[in-house]
């Protein structure tokens, strides 16, 4: 594992924004494993911003979200289809018919999860996974508990990280219970990891998951058995790690 440490989000989300871009600069047909939330919300800035200067071009890129909320569909605003086209997609010229989410609305929890791996597969892999940390050490949704999941599944989601999410809803009941989630094991075979963390709330979790032991309870543990891992994290996050 290799850590970073930057002085605040504004900096974290410039160097993330450097790993991928040289990653995309390097291999242009690069498949990119994408994650949601607040985290990498100024790397994307960042991205879009070096897009529109002419200095990276996603044409041939292939994108795999992390995870879909499931029942939401992608018009509708808590979407992770429609974060990624807000945030990302819909300013850079990468090729939506090639950029996947779990289909929310697909009923059937099996082929909603068969299908996406299929598609991971396909696909080949994931050359760069960008991670975001929940406060609980949940990495996609693979929240705590007491076996690693391998492949995409459906999981209910924690209080905790209901409560997390619920900033981004009108009411706590409109809060999905649900969620698909690439699994641990997919997430482990992807070529290299960013793990981005940000703020003092994170920062006990940031300690567990890198100086604590692998364990299914803190999801993102598993990351210290990954060969490739880089870590960028603001001052505040890496406090509790001397
Ligand atoms: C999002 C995702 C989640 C978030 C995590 C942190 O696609 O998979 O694991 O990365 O919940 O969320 P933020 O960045 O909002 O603190």
């Amino acid at each position: 594992m290799k850590i970073y440490k930057t002085r605040d989000y504004e900096a974290m989300s410039k160097k993330a924004a450097s790993v991928i871009a040289s990653q995309v600069t390097l291999k242009t047909d690069s498949v990119l494993g994408l994650a949601t939330g607040s985290t990498p919300v100024g790397t994307y800035k960042q991205l879009i911003q070096w897009y529109q200067e002419g200095l990276l071009d996603f044409s041939d890129v292939t994108s795999v979200n992390l995870d879909e909320y499931r029942g939401l569909s992608p018009e509708n605003d808590q979407s992770y289809r429609y974060f990624m086209n807000h945030n990302l997609f819909d300013h850079v010229n990468i090729d939506k018919n090639r950029t996947y989410v779990p289909d929310g609305l697909e009923k059937d929890s099996e082929v909603a999860c068969r299908k996406y791996d299929e598609i991971i597969e396909r696909v080949g892999g994931i050359d760069l996974q960008i991670l975001g940390l929940g406060h609980n050490g949940h990495i996609g949704f693979n929240e705590p508990s007491d076996c690693f999941e391998k492949t995409t599944h459906c999981v209910d989601l924690t209080e905790s990280t209901i409560e997390a999410n619920k900033r981004f809803f009108e009411k706590e009941e409109d809060v999905p219970r649900q969620a698909y989630t690439m699994g641990i094991q997919t997430i482990m075979k992807a070529k290299m990891i960013l793990l981005l963390v940000s703020g003092e709330g994170k920062a006990q979790i940031l300690h567990d998951v890198i100086c604590g032991p692998v364990t299914p309870n803190v999801p993102a543990s598993i990351l210290q058995m990954h060969p490739n891992v880089i870590v960028i994290a603001d001052e505040a996050a890496l406090s509790k790690i001397k």
